[in-house]
């Protein structure tokens, strides 16, 4: 059998509807991701853009509408379900990359494998390949709190590559890096997309990163109108 996915899109969402309270923050989103394509996601502060992306990344439900990861439709799928597909199809990058401080950054990599079971030895051996992917091979045995912030920013993506998702889902990647540093950052992001033929999805105030961007949407008033 080939291994070659059988579905278009990476993400297909549709109607997307989200209320906080009184508070419709997305009034119906629909988008469609396409695989090996990144797309950025623009907008306002508090007009909905992390929202969507949590919507997206199946980490919080939808009020109305549907959302499909790589074809497989996520309605009514229980949490135990929708864990496994995310740790099968999925990888998030943050702002703030939540990377565990007692661990190193080879460990850090290679813990999204090691949770779901992979072997020791092969774990670590393909967290050092991303290490060497990032660069960043020098500070294998480092602590979080012993990098500079782009090296803890590139960790954080050697994480969300180490299970091979078919989609990251990054949110103000670059947020809180310098310019230097955020140049850095976006081309690793752009070439998880052109070489390796990821989708990628994120959300950003960076003119430069959406400029890189294969499509640009911006949030406005609860709607995603398309830019790019
Ligand atoms: N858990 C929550 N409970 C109530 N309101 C929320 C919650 N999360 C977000 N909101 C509100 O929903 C709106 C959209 O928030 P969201 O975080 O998606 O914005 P954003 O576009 O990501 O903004 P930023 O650029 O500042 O990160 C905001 O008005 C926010 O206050
Ligand atoms: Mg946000």
């Amino acid at each position: 059998m080939n291994d070659i996915p059988a579905y278009k899109w990476a993400i297909e969402a549709s109607g997307i509807q989200r209320n906080y309270g009184t508070l419709e923050v997305l009034k119906g989103v629909s988008i469609s991701i396409e695989k090996g394509k990144m797309v950025a996601i623009i907008g306002k502060s508090g007009s909905g853009k992390s929202t969507l992306l949590h919507i997206l990344g199946t980490l919080d439900a939808p009020d109305a509408g549907e959302v499909s990861i790589c074809g497989i439709p996520v309605t009514g799928l229980k949490s135990k379900a929708l864990a496994s597909l995310r740790s099968k199809h999925l990888g998030f990058v943050f702002q703030f990359h939540h990377l565990l401080p007692e661990f190193t950054a080879l460990e850090n990599i290679a813990m999204p494998a090691l949770i779901t079971g992979m072997n020791k030895k092969a774990a670590f051996k393909r967290a050092a390949e991303l290490l060497g992917y990032l660069q960043l091979s020098a500070r294998a045995d480092h602590k979080p709190n012993q990098l500079s912030g782009g090296e803890q920013q590139r960790v954080a993506i050697g994480r969300a590559l180490m299970n091979e998702p078919d989609v990251i889902l990054a949110d103000e990647p670059s947020g809180n890096l310098d310019t230097e540093t955020s140049i850095q950052v976006h081309q690793l992001l752009r070439s998880i997309t052109t070489d390796m033929g990821k989708s990628l999805v994120i959300v950003t105030h960076n003119a430069d990163l959406a400029a890189l961007s294969d499509k640009v949407y911006e949030m406005k008033d609860g709607l995603l109108l398309s830019e790019k």
